[in-house]
């Protein structure tokens, strides 16, 4: 019978699966840029891909710091992620909804990516790797800032400018309605506001 696997194998496996993930994130990035609306969700991208490639650099120093080769192992998480987020690319939104589309699939890489570097951190320092802990931390540092960067731009004005373009008549609409009730809200914003005009017209007329 083969000898067990450790935690150094299942964190050399999973630097692999980073590397992997990194190289799919650096060749998705500029493709969520040039679907994006917002020049500042476009170079948010773009910077992240920038970063990408810096991580990338840093995987490799890590692989060095322990003697291991440079090796990637294929990625299905982050390819799974990829994929929802191509899918969205394809549908027919209208601006502002596709750029608070566009965020969530790159915060779902994100927190899939924190999620990763956390792990890999925490074995790291447990098996005294310091180098490839401060390295890793690093990018996991880098990882934060970007999926704050993009709850920023959404919360900043994209989701709402989508929401105002999903709820034009009615702000107090509730989220999660059917369209049936949407269309029974804006008849009854429509008809409060035909009496609202009345009563002015009416006072106005008074006075
Ligand atoms: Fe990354």
């Amino acid at each position: 019978m083969a000898e067990a696997g450790t935690l150094h194998d299942a964190f050399i496996d999973e630097l692999r699966d980073a590397y992997d993930a990194e190289k799919q994130l650096l060749k998705a990035l500029p493709k969520l840029a040039k679907a994006a609306s917002s020049p500042e969700l476009q170079q948010a991208f773009l910077t992240h891909r920038d970063e990408t490639q810096g991580q990338i650099s840093k995987l490799e120093e890590v692989f060095a710091s322990l003697d291991e080769k440079v090796r990637g192992k294929h990625c299905d998480g982050i390819a799974g992620i990829i994929e929802e987020g191509k899918s969205v690319m394809e549908e027919d939104f209208d601006e502002a909804a596709m750029d608070a589309c566009l965020i969530a699939s790159g915060q779902r890489a994100e927190h899939y990516e924190m999620a990763a570097y956390g792990t890999l951190v925490a074995w790291a320092r447990a098996m005294g790797h310091t180098d490839a802990a401060d390295l890793l931390q690093q990018t996991l540092d880098e990882e934060k800032a970007a999926d704050e960067k993009l709850t920023a731009l959404a919360e900043g004005g994209i989701n709402e400018e989508a929401a105002r373009a999903a709820h034009p008549e009615d702000k107090a609409t509730e989220e999660g309605e059917s369209d049936e009730k949407d269309a029974a809200s804006s008849r009854k914003t429509a008809a409060r506001a035909a009496t609202s005009m009345k009563k002015a017209a009416a006072s106005a007329s008074r006075r």
